[in-house]
């Protein structure tokens, strides 16, 4: 069965991206020339998503503007004959179809899905968090769906992280291996090093059925005092079966500092009219930072 319908949440708060985030979603923070959330959704559509939910929060509302029809923009730009930055506004409000709705108490990722429970009905769905701007071709969410249109049992997609990292990622403890694509055996939410069944890291791209909802709506809060998505995909598993897909492509989570400021770099450096300035940018940049270090020593 085709995947026609995306959840993205977006209600988090943007802490660790304070004070950037302070009046603005960490969602709409620009990704060269972009807003990151743009990635996401175009990933999405690329994949063939036709319906798109976002769970809102708080200080979200620039994410529904940028998705709106703008049209003093779009009369502006014409009366200026400005028609490519036109097109570009235009496309933006008509990529696919794009619900709202609110999550009204923070209370984790797995309660966001649940947000979208009505708006999901009996189809199975794909889930894209906004921290994991994916560059691949194919598109990431389309990798998985590929392997779901295949088998029907829900997926993740994972990717090898340091040791040093699984803490802060949902970590599968897989069984056997065909191509990229594991079953699953159990999963766990955050874990600690020495707890760590892997360092295969859940990313955030998700492709659910709607047996996922009952289950969210009756466990326990788990890391953080949350409800947690690992851990209602911990009960799939044990029921009907969870498979993960090692991803192909760059993945950048924008969510930290570091990562953001490489996804900055590299994305720069795909595009044609930046690569060459930014190559000798950086060739100088490295230069200077050896000839530094060759003076203190
Ligand atoms: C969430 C999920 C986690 C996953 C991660 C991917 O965590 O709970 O399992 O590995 O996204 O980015 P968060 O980053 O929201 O803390």
């Amino acid at each position: 069965m085709k995947i026609k319908k995306a959840v993205i949440p977006v209600a988090g708060l943007g802490t660790r991206f304070l004070p950037a985030t302070k009046a603005q979603p960490k969602e709409m923070l620009p990704v060269v020339g972009k807003p990151a959330v743009q990635y996401i959704v175009e990933e999405a559509v690329q994949a063939g998503i036709e319906s798109i939910i976002f769970v809102t929060g708080k200080n979200k509302k620039s994410i529904e503007d940028h998705f709106d029809k703008s049209t003093e923009l779009e009369r502006m730009l014409e009366e200026k004959g400005k028609i490519a930055q036109l097109k570009e506004v235009q496309s933006i409000s008509s990529m696919a179809n794009i619900y709202y709705i609110r999550q009204k108490e923070p209370l984790g990722l797995g309660h966001a899905v649940l947000c979208a429970k009505q708006f999901i009905g009996d189809d199975p769905f794909a889930v894209l968090l906004g921290d994991d701007i994916m560059i691949s071709k194919p598109p990431a969410i389309k990798q998985m769906m590929n392997v779901y249109e295949r088998t029907g049992v829900p997926i993740v997609g994972v990717q090898q992280v340091p040791l040093a990292d699984v803490s802060k990622y949902g970590i599968i403890n897989p069984s056997n291996k065909k191509d990229d694509v594991y079953h699953i055996h159990d999963l766990i939410e955050k874990p600690d090093l020495e707890q760590a069944p892997s360092n295969l890291a859940i990313l955030g791209r998700y492709i659910l059925n709607p047996s996922i909802f009952p289950i969210l709506e009756t466990i326990e809060r788990g890391a953080g005092n949350e409800i947690q998505l690992t851990d209602g995909l911990r009960h799939v598993c044990k029921k009907d079966g969870l498979m993960a897909i090692e991803l192909q492509g760059n993945r950048y989570d924008i969510g930290d500092q570091l990562g953001y400021t490489k996804a900055i770099a590299e994305i720069g450096l795909q595009r044609p009219e930046l690569r060459s300035k930014l190559l000798t940018y950086f060739d100088q940049l490295l230069k200077n930072e050896y000839q530094k270090k060759e003076l203190i020593k």
